[in-house]
């Protein structure tokens, strides 16, 4: 297949660009660096050191048929030349702003936002529609779109509903937790909306938090992805591993029940493949769950304590105040078919995984140790 990848320049999409090259899939990267930018902006950097693009694109040409594209999602011209140019069999879309403390800080950020990420998805849904529109669109979604309700989650776009008597089906509720958040629901009600008026293929995927420094395809530093641990860019489990590299103690936010589900990269990865290799029928929405294990923050704390202890780190745990507006215990519960029903089997399992991710980040402490300042959580829901 060829494959276009919106955001290839990031955590997940340079390690899937890896992949479909190894899988035998011609790739275009497309970036414009806007994540590089905006994590200097907050005074860190990644925690591996990562090649420019540059250097990306010699490194991926060795597996296979790649190139990288300089562009900005937002520029509708540029999207749509993209799409009509290369002709894409599939386009996986992960060409976001996608930090929620970021969207948070105040007014400007959560524009830009919102600006980002609604103008992205709809230029590339309008640009499908008029030069391809039998164009694939893997979708990167976020199941942060749910919010934690009393229910259980199901797998689907859709649920039936009875209001006073009568029954009909609406749009799966959701309640995001940030702007951030916000915009992934927006972007869902609108390929919705794309796919009912002009029958586009989508799968949208509701990723939970991803961690982990390695694919198949790290096997050196030309390949590293880049890996945030800062307040605002790292998540939970990867920004644990740096506290633990850097002596600091584990920092789970308030009592710690917030339970997600979590996935490694290398899952994640080969999730995202076996979607794009298994498209749904042409002109449908396909809706999928994506993650591998529900853990609460606080045992993430405790599997990444046993890991240091193990390596001969003496790792604590201090609960901090909840910078955020969100649940510190609730009910979680939701429903994983359909990449079970396509085959996907994890292979990795978080207590494990995070041992091999403090062996790959011990040799930077220095490097991490520049930005240790930029760790403990300071931008504020309210
Ligand atoms: N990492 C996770 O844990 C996680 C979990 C769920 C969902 N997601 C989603 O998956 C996608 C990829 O996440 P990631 O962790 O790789 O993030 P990332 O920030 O590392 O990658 C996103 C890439 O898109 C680029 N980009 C942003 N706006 C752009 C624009 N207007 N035009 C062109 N390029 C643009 C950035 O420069 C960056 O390289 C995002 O949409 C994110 O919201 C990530």
């Amino acid at each position: 297949m060829k494959i276009v990848v919106l955001g290839a320049d990031g955590y997940l999409g340079w390690p899937l660009s890896l992949r479909l090259l190894r899988r035998g899939h011609r790739v275009v990267g497309v970036d414009n660096l806007a994540t590089r930018r905006a994590v200097e902006e907050v005074g860190s950097d990644s925690a591996l050191p990562i090649s420019s693009p540059q250097e990306r694109e010699r490194a991926a040409k060795e597996l296979g048929d790649f190139k990288f594209v300089f562009g900005d999602v937002t520029d509708y011209q540029f999207v749509k030349e993209l799409i009509s140019s290369e002709k894409p069999d599939a386009v996986v879309h992960f060409a976001e702003q996608r930090s929620a403390p970021y969207s948070m800080k105040d007014v400007e950020h959560a524009v830009y936002t919102m600006h980002n990420n609604l103008e992205g998805t709809l230029n590339l849904i309008y640009a499908v529609k008029e030069a391809k529109p039998d164009v694939h669109v893997v979708k990167m979604g976020t199941m942060g779109e749910y919010g934690t309700p009393n229910f259980d989650i199901p797998e689907s776009a859709f649920v039936e509903v009875e209001i006073k008597g009568r029954r009909d089906r609406i749009p799966t509720p959701k309640f995001a937790g940030s702007w951030y958040h916000w915009t992934k629901v927006y972007d869902t009600y609108n390929m919705l909306f794309a796919n009912k008026i002009w029958g586009l293929t989508f799968t949208d995927i509701m990723q939970g938090p991803v961690y982990g420094t390695r694919t198949e395809e790290i096997v050196s530093e030309r390949f590293f992805t880049r890996f945030d641990f800062d307040e605002v860019w790292g998540t939970v489990v990867n920004r644990y591993c740096v506290e633990a590299v850097l002596g600091l103690p584990l920092t789970p936010y308030g009592k710690g029940g917030q339970t997600r589900g979590f996935l490694s990269l290398e899952d994640s990865v080969e999730a995202l493949r076996i979607l794009i290799e298994n498209p749904p029928e042409m002109g449908s929405y396909r809706h999928v769950n994506q993650f591998v294990e529900l853990r609460s923050v606080r045992e993430i704390a405790s599997f990444v304590q046993d890991a240091g202890k193990e390596l001969g780190l003496d790792v604590k745990v201090q609960h901090v105040p909840n910078p955020r507006v969100e649940a510190e215990e609730h009910y979680y519960n939701p429903e994983l078919k359909v990449l079970p029903n396509l085959g996907f089997r994890p292979r990795k399992s978080m207590r494990e995984e995070v041992k091999v991710m403090l062996k790959d980040l011990l040799p930077f402490k220095e490097r991490i140790s520049r930005f240790s300042s930029v760790i403990m959580p300071r931008t504020r829901w309210k």
